[in-house]
């Protein structure tokens, strides 16, 4: 089972730390998403666990620093998801989005009306994945380090497809 947890504590940083992300297309290695937390303190860590222990993270950023990709400052958009590349092609990040997701921030962040996130156009395979965990185009757009990136966003409180 996929839940997940505030990655806020030296034991749970340095799990992170030690996954098996490398930088490449697409993808944040830990310590960069450590550093950027630890930077902007409208931007937590996010622990993703299996059976097996921690096997991935992403960061969830909300208030007014959302601003370049949300009018509304109480969404929160998850970024830099990853899994470590040992763990990946299981279903670890479609039960994620599909089921620890939504009682995860609604329980964290009870107010905010939606979950948004970036997607590079050139990831299809995990534009595909949030399409079919419920995430549907904003119309909104943007440059981002690896090329044009589509806002994705799912409506929090409602259960999703
Ligand atoms: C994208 C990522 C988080 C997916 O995690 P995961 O646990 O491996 O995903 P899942 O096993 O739940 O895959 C679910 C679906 O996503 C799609 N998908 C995921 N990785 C894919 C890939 N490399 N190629 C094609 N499709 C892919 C498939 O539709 C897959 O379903 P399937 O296995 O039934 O075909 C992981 O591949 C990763 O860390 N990638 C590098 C970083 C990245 O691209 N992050 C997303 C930034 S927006």
């Amino acid at each position: 089972m996929v839940s997940l947890s505030f990655a806020e504590s030296a034991e749970d940083r340095r799990a992170l730390a030690a996954l098996d992300v490398p930088a490449a297309r697409f993808t944040t290695p830990p310590q960069s998403l450590l550093a950027s937390v630890d930077a902007n303190p409208h931007m937590k860590a996010v622990a993703i666990r299996d059976d097996e222990g921690v096997a991935g993270y992403f960061a969830v950023e909300t208030g007014p620093s959302i601003s370049e990709v949300s009018a509304d400052p109480a969404d929160v958009l998850l970024r830099m998801l990853a899994v470590a590349r040992s763990r990946r092609r299981r279903g670890i990040a479609r039960e994620m989005l599909s089921t620890a997701l939504e009682p995860f921030l609604c329980a964290h962040y009870p107010t905010s009306p939606r979950v948004l996130l970036l997607v590079s156009v050139a990831n299809w395979g995990a534009h595909r994945l949030y399409l079919d965990c419920g995430f549907r185009d904003t119309g909104f757009a943007r440059l981002g380090p690896w090329g044009r990136q589509r806002v994705l966003a799912r409506t929090l409180g409602v259960t999703p497809l």
